[in-house]
């Protein structure tokens, strides 16, 4: 089965417009050899639309790192009196494709569980926009043998009654939170050793074929230097990258070895 990667920047809370800008400005002829590699760019809310000008005329396409919902009788409420949120239909309308759900910086500052990222999800599929369903466990998890069962219990919630041919258009990021932003990574067998694990929960929910078409990021402290051994596990389908999505030749680079895979 070969699974087109996916390298997606996480942005995270950073980048004013004209950084956003000027950002995409020095990857877009970085990238413009790498015809066989999604990518996507995840600013901040308020940087989507310097983005997305700025994104014009190349194949890079736009995410975003959150959204609201509020579910009721199946359907989504897409304006209403949420103060300071945003719905699936004002990011689609922003020329959002993509949107991570769930990262640990929300799951731990923002009190952000499964079901939430469940029901953002479903926001997701009824607007067209596809998620970034972020799993992945804390040291004293991983310290503790639980990471498997962490990320099922995760993955499981996440992707409750969500129909096989939706799930197979979603992307998983493996995630240790133990290595985002610490400079630790996860050894290439540690994160190959998860995402088969995940690939795995994802057959017992569905089958073969759904789980074989979900394509499973790796997130934490990807960079140009380990990526080619991460990328050339055959479950690790991509990445989702943090800081080195910062700096465009970076983040190239990460491309380009995910180009090579
Ligand atoms: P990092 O972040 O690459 O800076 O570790 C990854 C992420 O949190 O998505």
């Amino acid at each position: 089965m070969s699974r087109r990667p996916f390298v997606a920047g996480n942005w995270k809370m950073n980048m004013l417009r004209a950084d956003a800008e000027k950002l995409v400005g020095e990857l877009k002829p970085l990238l413009a050899g790498t015809d066989s590699v999604d990518v996507a760019v995840c600013p901040v809310y308020t940087a989507l639309a310097a983005a997305a000008g700025a994104l014009a005329g190349s194949k890079i396409m736009l995410g975003a790192q959150n959204l609201h919902t509020v579910e009721s009788d199946g359907a989504f409420a897409q304006s209403g009196a949420y103060t300071g949120e945003i719905s699936a239909e004002m990011l689609k309308d922003a020329c959002v494709a993509w949107v991570i759900l769930g990262h640990s910086e929300r799951r731990q500052y923002f009190g952000e569980t499964d079901a939430g990222v469940n029901a953002k999800a479903k926001a997701c599929f009824a607007q067209g926009l596809l998620p970034i369903v972020c799993v992945g466990e804390t040291l004293a998890e991983r310290d503790l043998e639980q990471t498997n069962a962490v990320v099922e219990v995760q993955t499981r919630g996440c992707f409750a009654g969500i129909p096989a041919a939706q799930a197979k258009d979603c992307v998983i990021a493996y995630e240790p939170v133990w290595a985002i932003g610490t400079g630790r990574t996860a050894t290439p067998q540690q994160a190959q050793d998860v995402h088969a694990h995940i690939r795995g929960v994802l057959a017992s929910i569905y089958d073969e074929a759904t789980a074989n078409a979900v394509r499973i990021q790796y997130g934490g402290s990807m960079k140009p230097g380990n990526a080619a051994e991460l990328l050339a596990q055959p479950d690790i389908d991509g990445g989702l990258i943090g800081g080195a999505a910062l700096k465009a030749a970076d983040f190239a680079a990460i491309v380009n070895a995910a180009a090579k895979r």
